[in-house]
């Protein structure tokens, strides 16, 4: 049976050429289960490999925290939040993004 797809609406900006931050849609085929981070992995991979986000740069397993986002408004890790139907990814501030969801730390 085809998976029906989702919306997923992702935050866009790299303050090096943007001057402001804007939303791109993506269709993302829906599988029971998935995570934020498998629907990032799926455009990445498929869609829009310009998309910046912790991927392979983060553990994946709920540990290290650099996936740390919102997912419709609220704030939780990209990499263990289940999503179950159309969903808004964000960084938790605009203010320290280096790109789309990546972040500064340490700061
Ligand atoms: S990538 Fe490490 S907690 Fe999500």
């Amino acid at each position: 049976m085809a998976s029906a797809n989702i919306k997923v609406r992702v935050f866009r900006f790299d303050p090096s050429v943007d001057k402001q931050p804007r939303y791109e849609d993506y269709q993302v085929p829906f599988q029971a289960g998935m995570s934020a981070m498998d629907a990032l992995d799926y455009i990445y991979q498929n869609l829009d490999s310009t998309l910046a986000y912790y991927d392979h740069a983060g553990c994946a397993l709920g540990i290290c925290g650099r996936c740390t986002g919102r997912i419709n408004g609220k704030p939780g890790l990209l990499c263990q939040t289940i999503i179950a139907g159309d969903v808004t990814l964000e960084p938790l501030s605009a203010a320290v993004v280096l790109k789309d969801l990546v972040v500064k730390t340490g700061q």
